[in-house]
């Protein structure tokens, strides 16, 4: 069984101001959290490091696991796009932001572990601990239930000829979604969860960044 991590490094940073998977975080970059993480995973056959094409030959970074430098594109989804072409044979892709440096080897196991239990995907997601409501011009709408609500994160994991099709098929419809099983969902495929948490918040704001701070030195 072949399985192919795609680690996405592509962004602009636009509500951080600036590329933040380039960013030192106790002195290493953002990026190398996740690409350390893999490395220490034996079932991961091969990593697809998805960078920014201005930044592909200058970035090399230290991998045991064999790595492919991809150059990426202009919305998220054309980034993981671009990295599926250069994957041929997988059985399994697990998907992850860079700019979750905390994310668990457990979460990328048990991710996998579902798909090949038969599952054509699975996200990393916790229960929503607050209560969410649907506000529009400043005006309370709706108050969702609870229950039923999951904060969605990476890493994803899914079937690798599946996923590709669902994208083929989003680019066609000219679809964007905001993760990868959103694609997956649309073409009618069976996606489930495995336990994320708090601490595997995504870096979006400077914000983002001070709590980074505070669990990279408390660690
Ligand atoms: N990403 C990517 N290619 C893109 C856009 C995003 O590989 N064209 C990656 C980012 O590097 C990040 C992950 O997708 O690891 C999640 O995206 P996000 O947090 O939105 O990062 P940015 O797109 O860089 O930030 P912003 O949306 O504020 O510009
Ligand atoms: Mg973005």
């Amino acid at each position: 069984m072949k399985i192919v991590a795609v680690l996405l490094a592509a962004g602009k940073g636009k509500r951080f101001g600036e590329k933040k998977q380039f960013i030192k975080l106790k002195g290493e970059p953002l990026f190398q959290y996740s690409l350390n993480t893999l490395n220490r995973l034996d079932v991961i056959d091969e990593i697809i490091l998805v960078l920014p094409e201005e930044d592909l030959e200058r970035i090399n970074p230290p991998s045991f696991t064999p790595l492919k430098k991809v150059a990426g594109g202009e919305e998220r989804q054309d980034s993981v796009y671009n990295a599926l072409q250069y994957i041929d044979n997988a059985d399994i892709v697990i998907i992850h932001d860079t700019a979750r440096p905390f994310a668990t080897e457990k979460m990328f196991l048990q991710s996998i572990e579902n798909v090949k239990k038969g599952w054509d995907g699975s996200i990393t997601a916790y229960k929503a601990k607050d209560t969410i409501k649907v506000v529009e011009n400043d005006n309370v709408k709706e108050t969702l239930d609870r229950e039923k609500l999951y904060i969605v994160q990476t890493p994803q994991a899914f079937d690798f000829k599946k996923l590709k099709e669902a994208h083929e098929k989003a680019k066609k419809e000219g679809f964007f979604g905001t993760d990868d099983a959103s694609l997956m969902e649309k073409a009618g495929y069976k996606i489930t969860v495995n336990p994320g948490s708090i601490l595997n918040f995504k870096i979006t704001t400077k914000e983002d960044l001070i709590l980074a701070n505070c669990l990279v030195h408390k660690r």
